[in-house]
Formats: C-alpha cells, structure tokens, sequence
C-alpha cells in the first residue's frame, strides 16, 4: 500500500496534531498509546505517522521522507528550506523573544552582545535586521540560564507562560514573532500526490476554520 506519510513533532505539539488529525479520520489511537514505537500506519485512511524530535519535523518533509509534517513554525522558519507552509493551525501558540537580566535596556543592543539561542538563524535575521552586530552561541534547551552563568549576554527563545524566564530573573527586551503550528507539505508530493494531499489539507482547513 502507498501511504501518505505525516511527521508529527513528539511533545507539546503532539496531542494537539493527532487531535486534529482524527477529526480529519486518520485513526491515531496506536500512536497516543505506544510509548517507544515510530511508525504508526492506518490502513483505514491510507495515512503513515511517523513521531520525530519537534526540530526535525522539517528535514524530514523537506527531504520527501514524509510528505506532510505538523510543526512550531519556530522550527520551519529556523529550518528555512524550500517547504510548502499550508496553514497556520491556531494552536502551540507562543512568542519568540529577545530577552535578559535588565527590562530597562529598551532594546538597545551593544556591539558584540552575546546572544544564547535555540534559533540561530532566527536570531540572526532578527539582528541583521536592526543591523545590529552580535555574536551568536548555538545551545539546545535550558536557554534562560545562559545569563544567569556569564555564558551569554541576552536570549532568543520561546515564552508561552513567561514562568521560565520569571523563575529565572529575566525580563522580555522586544518581540522576535508569534509563534504556531502550522502544516508543511513536501514540494515534490504536492505535485505527485497532489490530489491525495490537497483531500488531507482541505479536511484540516475545514477543521481549523470551525474552530476559529
Ligand atoms: C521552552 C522554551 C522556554 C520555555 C518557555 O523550553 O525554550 O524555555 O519552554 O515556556 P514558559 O514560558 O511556559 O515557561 P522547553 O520546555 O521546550 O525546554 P528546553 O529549554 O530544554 O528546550
């Protein structure tokens, strides 16, 4: 059988996708419930899960291992790539911020301020942009105490409830962007699978737009 492959980020956005993804009757009850398996198939609708790290979500559409993927668009915008983002998808919001020890620098960024991100190229789009010179150190999680330890100046990275950087003495300097779910599709099998894929996009969209 020829399925229709679907990455779905492990974690936070998980429930939210395959939530999503039974209304749209792709049966996702052995995914919910196998703790260490990756690859689920239902017959049924002809759909192939497959659960990967969030961040990867992206390689995986974008090298035609799974022709749609569900993830951050935090994580499609840090990937980059020539993907297809087809919809916002309303849930996993959050924003992405700069942010530090002081609230009172107003943004203003000195010379070669040392920034401690998730987002690397997030981070320097956001500076390029100002045309503001940093210096950027790539880590990958537990971000908030890059300024607690001397390690870096200010953050780039995610606040949904603000407890994390509240909890840790930091402060939001300036928004980077909003954050959300959104539905990639692989450019190669928007073409060859295009009437399959579009059927899958469409009972989405109809989805998410009646919850809106
Ligand atoms: C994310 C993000 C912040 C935190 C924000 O980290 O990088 O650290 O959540 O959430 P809050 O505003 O609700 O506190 P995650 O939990 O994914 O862990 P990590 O730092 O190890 O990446």
């Amino acid at each position: 059988m020829s399925y229709i492959t679907i990455a779905l980020a492990k974690g936070r956005l998980a429930d939210l996708s395959m939530d999503l993804l039974e209304h749209c009757g792709i049966d996702c009850s052995e995914a919910r419930s196998s703790s260490r398996k990756l690859i689920f198939d239902d017959d049924k609708s002809g759909v192939r899960l497959i659960l990967v790290k969030p961040v990867d979500v992206p390689t995986y559409v974008d090298h035609g291992a799974a022709d749609i993927g569900i993830a951050g668009s935090d994580t499609v915008m840090e990937y980059g790539g020539s993907l297809y983002e087809m919809l916002d998808l309303g849930f996993g919001r959050c924003r992405m911020v700069l942010a530090g020890p002081d609230d009172k620098s107003g943004g203003i960024i000195k010379a070669n301020t040392r920034v401690a991100t998730k987002y690397p190229n997030i981070a320097d789009d956001y500076f390029r942009r100002r045309g503001q010179t940093v210096d950027i150190i790539k880590l990958n999680g537990s971000v908030e105490l890059g300024p607690l330890v001397g390690l870096s100046d200010v953050i780039v990275d995610l606040v949904e409830t603000g407890s994390t950087l509240r909890e840790n003495g930091l402060h939001v300097i300036d928004e980077v962007c909003q954050v959300s779910a959104r539905l990639i599709v692989n450019r190669a099998s928007l073409k060859t699978k295009h009437q399959t894929i579009m059927d899958i996009v469409e009972a989405v969209k109809a989805f998410v737009q009646k919850g809106e």
